[in-house]
């Protein structure tokens, strides 16, 4: 297995939602590799309940995640959003841009389809949950340009009307170099669970039926998502929770996966060049699933997924 080397940062400064992140060995760390034992499910699943997740390097064939990558960066193109002097494939982003997909473009990429529900992720799943298994039909596709990274959060209170057995793989579509900012997984957060379990049993799709003032935000469509936050600091998060925000400059082919409840955010693209990521999710399929999230048409979050409480 691989050892963590102590990190390298030089003079580079790393934000995460505008905030720096502190960058000495006790508050910042590479992710492990664990390919060395991926053939082994038990001790993946040890390797999984002791850090909260799995990274596992050269994981999918290079040439599908390439494949998908030049796919998505042709739909993008079609919105002229890159600059003309720039290969295609490097996705430098025109200044001022956005490199935003419709919500369900997803649907419209084969090669995608093909990397998060194809016999690789199927086999490792098979096998680390020691069970058929089945993934949301729904794909969480980002593209980002220069900017703020997504804010600490848990995956949970977005999709915890299933079993909580369920896992997210979070998979790069081209090399990710710290600048670029990947996602970043605070150091055995999950173990720490009980202090922030009223958070986790958080489902940002609930409201009070009998406090209506109280959601006056969340009554209104489309917030749903930002709710979900657990910090928007990751900075000083880490300092209460101690540990380290952990991550890697990742390259196509990565794969890294993670438990409902581990902490994890993203570091800000400073740069002009387009980071491509999905997220997807699996369990098995004897186990309850969230309804939102499966489906042709998965209803997501929104009025279709609203559920009143007595609060
Ligand atoms: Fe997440």
């Amino acid at each position: 297995m691989a050892t963590t080397s102590p990190i390298t940062i030089g003079t580079r400064s790393i934000t995460s939602l505008g905030h720096e992140l502190e960058t000495d060995e006790h508050s910042f760390g590479w992710l492990q590799d664990s390919s060395a034992i991926l053939n082994n499910p038990e001790a993946l699943q040890k390797q999984m309940n002791k850090d909260g997740y799995l990274y596992i390097r050269n994981f999918f064939p290079r040439e599908i995640i390439l494949d998908a990558r030049k796919a998505l960066l042709e739909t993008l193109d079609k919105k002229g959003i890159f600059e003309p002097d720039h290969d295609l494939n490097d996705g430098i982003l025109k200044e001022g841009v956005s490199p935003t997909l419709e919500p369900d473009a997803w649907k419209n990429q084969p090669l995608l389809n093909r990397v998060v529900f194809g016999p690789e992720v199927k086999e490792f799943y098979t096998a680390f949950l020691g069970g058929t298994i089945r993934h949301f039909d729904n794909i969480w596709l980002r593209t980002m340009g220069l900017g703020r990274g997504s804010a600490p959060h848990c995956d949970i209170v977005y999709m915890g009307r299933g079993t909580h057995r369920l896992y997210t793989a979070w998979i790069p579509y081209g090399d990710v170099p710290l600048e670029v900012g990947g996602l970043i997984v605070l150091e055995k957060s999950h173990l720490q669970a009980d202090r922030f379990r009223r958070y986790l049993e958080t489902d940002v799709d609930t409201y009070c039926e009998n406090y209506p003032e109280r959601n006056a935000e969340k009554n209104r469509a489309g917030l749903n998502y930002s709710l979900g936050a657990l910090s928007t600091n990751p900075r000083s998060l880490r300092q209460k929770f101690g540990g380290r925000w952990l991550t890697s400059e990742f390259s196509p082919g990565d794969l890294l996966t993670f438990r409902m409840d581990t902490i994890h955010a993203s570091i800000d693209n400073t740069t002009q060049s387009v980071r491509i990521s999905t997220d997807t999710r699996y369990q098995r399929s004897d186990e309850p699933i969230d309804e939102r999230w499966i489906g042709k048409d998965p209803i997501g979050h929104g009025p279709k997924a609203r559920r009143g409480l007595i609060c």
